[in-house]
């Protein structure tokens, strides 16, 4: 699928795509996927911070004084959605190792496929922070809705929302519901299934991960 929404960034870096087919592979070890998908998160990392404001700060080389860049403002928020979320999160703070880190909790009713929330912790002072949400997969979306619904009570400068792979029913579902949060992601698949797993997809990148199949 492609997309002409401005806040819908598919990331089609080469090296992204690569490990995203290598992941894909049924075959693939534990060990090998947990290993790409923190080489592609940190690859992600890279695209989805490339706007964050930046202070002009006074520094001495060795050789001289110059005027130089960094990175301004609160340290972002780095919100893992257990279980899988893990993942992507650590390949982040590989590369922002100063962000804070908030986890929440929800896992899908079997059932309904609805996201029933567990767990909530986030950092302090949200107001004066930029919120990345990370989660692998954005199927049905109900996850990441009822996350970003939560955090926004919290009233953060910003929110973003990462995946490696999403579908269109779960695009769609997030840009409904929360039409002010960009997505960024490696893939958007063909389709879910009835059993909200994305079609071809990678299964459940949480088992995938941890090696709980
Ligand atoms: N969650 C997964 O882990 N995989 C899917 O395909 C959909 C949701």
């Amino acid at each position: 699928m492609s997309t002409t929404d401005p806040l819908v960034n598919v990331i089609n870096h080469p090296l992204v795509q690569h490990k995203l087919t290598l992941m894909r592979r049924k075959d693939a070890s534990t060990n090998s996927f947990r290993t790409l998908l923190n080489e592609l998160a940190m690859l992600m990392a890279y695209e989805v911070t490339r706007d964050m404001p930046m202070q002009d700060v006074e520094i001495e080389t060795p050789l001289e004084s110059m005027t130089a860049k960094m990175i301004d403002g609160k340290k972002l928020a780095l919100v893992s959605i257990l279980r899988a979320g893990t993942g992507i999160l650590d390949g982040f703070l590989s590369v922002v190792p100063g962000a804070r880190v908030g986890h929440i909790g929800l896992y899908r009713d079997p059932a309904t496929l609805q996201a029933v929330e567990y767990y909530f912790k986030m950092p302090k002072e949200m107001p004066e922070r930029d919120v990345i949400v990370v989660d692998p997969m954005l199927a049905t979306g109900h996850s990441a809705i009822a996350a970003i619904s939560r955090i926004k009570a919290l009233a953060p400068k910003s929110i973003k929302f990462v995946c490696l792979v999403s579908c269109p029913e779960g695009v769609a579902a997030l840009r409904a519901a929360h039409p002010d949060v960009a997505i960024f992601t490696a893939a958007i698949d063909r389709q879910l299934n009835d059993h909200g797993y994305i079609l071809p997809g990678l299964g459940d990148a949480g088992d995938r991960i941890f090696g709980t199949q």
